[in-house]
């Protein structure tokens, strides 16, 4: 029996508070409402909503898309935040079929929106955008019909806006690399992303919605959702709970194959795979709520891929969410190291440069390594767990050879203090990079200033006519800064390019400093010269600067002012009569 067809995995991702949870809700809400009884089927984690109650809901519209439709239905993943989409993983990509983002229509693209597209984009899972909360649109009406029907009632002046709002979504998406539009103009979905205007709150466009779910399933995925159904069960584990009365459990969605109640089953894990068996299998009671903490449970004897379900297993307190799980069939040896590759493949060791990265789920690693890859950024170690010392240890020792890389990048994992490593600890992966490049860029302006304290700055000087208070052993006379800044202890020279001496003593209102800005005025003082020889009243002094550290300016360039970039160039000048070559 190879070819059986799952019912299509289907999550839901975007911004905070842009309306995920509730658009499940009403995509939940109106199967119900539409349906008969068993229009839906809740799983653990997961709503089941089979193709008949689709077709109850979306009526004639699903007769437009002018397809046969073979998939028996759709399974929605109730996750509770938008994290979970990464954790949702399965081999060579993500546990989703597809999916929804949702974008708030009034709000428009945020930080998370950018990042599910990234997310999307990096698993390669197709993808439809349901634009929410229509009805906040100023003077939106609830009518009767179709979405679009709706839409052609309202006012010119909300049509107006829709449009508008819509036309920014498609701009920015266009912005992301992302070709998208309304979806009743889409004519291609193999390279436009539809947007269906949607309201989780007066369920407007929910039945469109999910006829353009179901008609892209349809199309795209058939042949990717063939299944064994008598197979061993394949599946990942979408969160570790405590339940009383059982312990640890484990919430599993199921994507291929059959799972038994007593069956042997391999769950990958950080230190190596382990081996389980399943004690009892847990649904919800068909008369329960879904996330009432008073929820009864009934036992199964058995699941169907695709569904979710809980695991009562013993001693499963070090599983971790994201991990694959697989039913023994055969050598459980093989199996194992099955598993186990496929954990390894994301885990990553080397002994190479780089970060070191953690996150708190197998999934949310990839995702996060995927994503910093993507910017280029090296990987020295990234595995999954709280930060440990070693981690810590691995990051410090970049410090010498690699400063920009002393550097722990975590995932919803809890955060530590280090003096001399940067802890970057983010729930949103996004943040994690953003912060990175510029923690990257500051920590590179310091060292490299840094550099530029040790250097002979360029700086003009001119000595002040009347203003010789010594004429030698040492040389004390009046200067006015032209450009840049004195400092102490400088070298000098005039246009001959020839260092004269060097100053060793700067006064201002007969103190001491150290140095002097363009415009002031003060008194130098110099040895080994006589002011009416080597240097006279009015002559212009430049700094000497070495050939060594006019390259290593050149080089940090963008810390200099443009004064001082502008002295940089007459002192070439300069040098260059009798060297052309001199700092180049
Ligand atoms: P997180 O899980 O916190 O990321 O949020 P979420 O994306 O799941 O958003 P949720 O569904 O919790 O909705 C956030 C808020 O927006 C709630 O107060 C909802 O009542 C409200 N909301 C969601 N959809 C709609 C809508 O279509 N119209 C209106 N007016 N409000 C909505
Ligand atoms: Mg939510």
């Amino acid at each position: 029996m190879a070819n059986d067809i799952r019912s299509l995995i289907c999550t839901t991702l975007g911004h905070v508070d842009h309306g995920k949870s509730s658009i499940l809700d009403s995509i939940r809400g109106t199967a119900v409402v539409n349906g008969e009884a068993g229009a839906i089927t809740q799983a653990i984690g997961a709503s089941i909503i089979p193709l008949e109650t689709i077709r109850g809901i979306c009526g004639d519209l699903l007769g437009k898309l002018g397809m046969e439709l073979t998939i028996p239905g759709l399974l929605f993943i109730d996750t509770p935040g938008h994290e979970a989409f990464a954790s949702l993983r399965k081999r060579g990509g993500n546990l989703a079929d597809i999916a929804i983002v949702v974008i708030d229509i009034n709000d428009g693209f945020k930080p998370q929106t950018i990042e599910s597209l990234e997310l999307l984009k990096a698993s390669k899972t197709p993808f439809i955008i349901a634009a929410n909360k229509i009805d906040l649109i100023n003077g939106w009406q609830t009518q009767e019909g179709t979405l679009l029907e709706k839409v052609e009632k309202q006012s010119e002046g909300v049509r107006k806006q829709l449009d508008e709002k819509l036309y920014t979504l498609v701009g920015s998406l266009a912005e992301h690399g992302f070709n998208g539009d309304r979806f009743d103009r889409v004519s291609d979905f193999t390279n436009q992303i539809g947007i269906v205007p949607v309201s989780a709150h007066t369920k407007d466009g929910m039945s469109e919605l999910l006829m353009v779910i179901t008609g892209l399933a349809q199309k795209f995925l058939e042949k990717g959702l063939e299944f064994t159904k008598d197979g061993p069960a394949k599946g990942s584990i979408m969160e570790v709970k405590e339940v009383k009365g059982i312990g640890k459990a484990l919430d599993v969605i199921i994507y291929d194959g059959t799972l038994r109640k007593g069956d042997e089953i391999v769950i990958g894990g950080v230190d190596g795979a382990i081996v389980r068996r399943v004690k009892a299998l847990l649904e919800p009671d068909a008369l329960g709520e879904m996330r009432d903490s008073k929820t009864g449970f009934k036992q199964v004897e058995s699941v169907v891929a695709a569904t979710g379900v809980r695991i009562s297993a013993q001693d499963v307190d070090e599983v971790t969410s994201g991990m694959p799980i697989q039913g023994v069939v055969g050598d459980v040896e093989t199996v194992k190291n099955a598993i186990q590759e496929e954990v390894d493949e994301v885990v990553i060791e080397t002994e190479g440069q780089g970060v070191v990265v953690k996150a708190d789920s197998l999934g949310s690693l990839e995702a996060l390594i995927t994503l910093l890859k993507e910017q280029g950024i090296t990987i020295k170690r990234a595995s999954v767990g709280n930060i440990t010392k070693k981690d810590l240890a691995d990051a410090e020792a970049n410090r010498e050879d690699e400063p920009l890389f002393a550097a722990v990048l975590g995932f919803n994992v809890e955060s530590v203090e280090h003096p001399s490593v940067e802890v970057i600890v983010r729930d949103v992966i996004y943040k994690i990079i953003e912060d990175f490049a510029t923690w990257q860029k500051e920590t590179k302006a310091k060292l490299e200033t840094g550099k530029l304290g040790e250097v002979v700055r360029p700086c003009k000087l001119e000595v002040l006519k009347g203003y010789v208070f010594r004429q030698s052993g040492p040389a004390v006379c009046g200067v006015s800064i032209e450009a840049g800044t004195l400092h102490n202890n400088i070298p000098v020279m005039k246009e001959q390019g020839v260092a004269l001496t060097k100053v060793n003593g700067i006064q201002h209102e007969q103190k001491n400093i150290e140095k002097a800005e363009r415009g002031k005025q003060v008194a130098i003082s110099m040895d080994g010269i006589t002011i009416g020889r080597q240097i006279s009243e009015g002559d212009i002094l430049f700094s000497a600067v070495p050939e060594d550290d006019f390259k290593k300016m050149k080089d940090l360039k963008e810390y200099l002012s443009v004064e001082e970039k502008e002295i940089m160039k007459e002192i070439g000048v300069i040098m260059r009569k009798s060297n052309p070559v001199w700092g180049v």
